[in-house]
């Protein structure tokens, strides 16, 4: 009897240990709009390598690119509802879970891609990653690109070029106050269509950074590009609070860790394709980039920013104060 019950318990020791052997790793989804070789799809590729490398067998980390999965429109829902576990939407398309991030459209608010960094790493741009947990979303960190640049059929110098024309937006009420205050019409228009929207001549022009404007091939189907670094497309990499409460301490860390490295060298990437693609775009001859003198860039700055005082109320003084500061 005793020999029979050291058997047994020796069985279920076996199995217990082929269970935890057999155990199904932990998926994460990680579904983005933008092409592989642009410092999102650089980053979401270094973070499946790096999670792959050090908690193969545990976590496994599936990269989805250029909108297969979801768009940015249903990415954040799907996200709520477990169907995928990362996302990085651009900071203008979180309008719905928090007002405050609507701070990074204000145009000509950081004069450089150091002060979007020194405001992102501040107390305050910290404090925001967490502005969204009571909607069940934790912010991981901030991701670069860069800043913005229109592109347009006809040659854009001073605002009054841009009058009538209609520019495809990121959905965001601050960019779309941003073209109205040039009498533009802005046109909110999913990331995947952009280039169709283009080329078929639905719309003129839309802003976006040199990345995004030569990965999606905008600069072949837009005569003119206008250097204008008006405003900043950054991303905010997300999780779901579920999602990420329910992770083992340990493998939460160590996600966590892999992440961490992964934003510093997309942001890397970042500054690197910033300065290469608008290169490439020159050199290829489809576009012609304007450079704008100080005055044409003043006029630019003269229209755009009392849009600043329409949000002022949704984004809060402090953080306004906190983000201009940051430009010293
Ligand atoms: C992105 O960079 O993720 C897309 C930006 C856009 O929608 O223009």
């Amino acid at each position: 009897m005793r020999k029979l019950t050291a058997g047994l318990f020796a069985a279920a020791a076996m199995m217990t240990a082929t269970v935890a052997t057999a155990a199904e790793p932990i998926v994460i989804k990680f579904s983005h709009v933008v092409a592989e070789n642009t410092p999102k799809g650089q980053m979401a590729n270094k973070f499946r390598d790096l999670v792959a490398e050090r908690l193969g067998g545990k976590v496994t980390v599936e990269v989805y690119p250029s909108s297969q999965l979801y768009g940015d429109n249903k990415v954040l829902e799907a996200m709520l509802l477990g169907d995928v576990q990362i996302a990085a939407p651009s900071l203008s398309k979180f309008k719905k879970y928090t007002k405050k991030v609507q701070l990074f459209d204000l145009p000509f608010l950081f004069k450089n891609m150091e002060a979007a960094e020194k405001f992102q790493q501040s107390e305050a741009g910290q404090k925001l990653l967490g502005s969204m947990k009571r909607k069940g979303i934790v912010g991981l960190g901030y991701l670069h690109n860069g800043m913005k640049q229109i592109s347009a059929s006809k040659p854009l110098r001073v605002p009054a070029d841009a009058n009538g024309l209609k520019f495809r937006i990121m959905p965001s009420d601050v960019l779309s106050a941003q073209f109205e205050a040039v009498n533009a019409v802005p046109l909110k228009k999913p990331f995947s269509e952009v280039f169709t929207l283009l080329q078929t001549k639905a719309i003129d022009g839309q802003e976006n950074t040199w990345s995004n404007i030569y990965s999606k091939k905008f600069f072949e189907v837009q005569e003119y590009i206008t250097a204008s670094d008006h405003g900043l497309l950054d991303y905010l990499v997300v999780t779901s609070a579920e999602f990420w409460d329910g992770l083992p301490d340990d493998i939460r860390a160590e996600v966590k860790k892999a992440m961490d490295e992964s934003i510093a060298f997309g942001n890397k990437i970042a500054a690197e394709k910033d300065i290469n693609d608008r290169k490439a775009i020159e050199e290829s001859g489809r576009s012609t980039v304007i450079d704008l003198t100080d005055a044409e860039r003043q006029q630019w700055v003269e229209a755009m920013k009392p849009v600043w005082a329409k949000f002022e109320g949704d984004v809060g003084k402090d953080l306004l104060d906190a983000a201009i500061a940051a430009n010293n």
